[in-house]
């Protein structure tokens, strides 16, 4: 790749100020000699220093938002805020995007990244990624709601959901329960409670295919995926020593 692609990518500077560095040799690749941005380097093999520091390549991202209410799952908009604007300035290089999207105020688990191959795959309705998210609901949620469920819900649009799994905590006037779904139409779940007649008063992402939500991560909370907590979510599974959440 060149030579300002990959220090681009690092997050020392912009193309502008990474030319500058260059020129005023301020950048070094061993065994190389004359630096030039558009110099092919190997990403792999070549070591590469600026400012005498050592750099180290990489080229995806993978963050784990806790999503609080009111941010949008959008990386830009008009008028509201956006969960991109929780991203922590030294990420922004990488040029996140959220995977999926969460209504304006569900909270919870919420994965940016630039690697649109997970992205796809995570998303993909082929793929059947389980997605679980903790809810409030006005109202009893009985056997009966978990039958209808778990049997697919026809919503009001005429779209027949898959297979659900609904899970009752906590009944009462107000019902905790647990849901899991493997689809991501818009308002999907609190379409399907309004079908069976009853209203979504919160809901949070708790999982996504294996990974779990950070519970110590507050709302607004961001960090780095761990290796183990990547190919929990690509996977469902870890088979890294030590590693995974359940
Ligand atoms: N289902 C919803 O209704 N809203 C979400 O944000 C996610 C799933």
């Amino acid at each position: 790749m060149r030579l300002d692609k990959y220090l681009a990518d690092c997050g020392i500077g912009t193309r502008s100020e990474i030319k500058k560095m260059i020129r005023a040799g301020r950048v070094c690749v061993t065994g190389r000699e004359k630096l030039r941005p558009e110099i092919q380097i190997d990403e792999n093999a070549d070591v590469v220093f600026a400012d005498g520091k050592k750099l180290s390549y990489q080229k995806f991202i993978y963050l784990m938002l806790n999503k609080p209410a009111g941010y949008l799952s959008a990386t830009w908009d008009k008028r509201s805020p956006v969960v991109l604007d929780l991203v922590p300035e030294e990420y922004l290089h990488y040029e996140p995007f959220p995977v999926g999207r969460l209504d304006i105020d569900t909270e919870g688990l919420c994965i940016l990244t630039n690697d649109g191959q997970l992205a796809h795959r995570l998303l993909s309705p082929v793929n059947h990624i389980p997605k679980m998210y903790y809810a409030e609901v006005e109202g009893f949620v009985n056997a009966a709601d978990c039958r209808a469920f778990s049997e697919g819900i026809l919503l009001e649009d005429g779209y027949q959901t898959k297979s659900g799994h609904l899970k009752v905590i906590e009944d009462g006037a107000v019902s905790k329960v647990q849901v899991t779904i493997t689809e991501g139409k818009f308002h999907q779940i609190k379409r399907m409670f309004a079908c069976v007649g009853k209203t979504v008063l919160y809901l949070k992402r708790i999982k996504m295919n294996g990974l779990c939500l950070d519970e110590n991560l507050k709302p607004g909370g961001i960090r780095e995926l761990t290796l183990e907590e990547l190919e929990m979510l690509i996977n469902g599974e870890c088979h890294s020593a030590g590693g995974g959440n359940s």
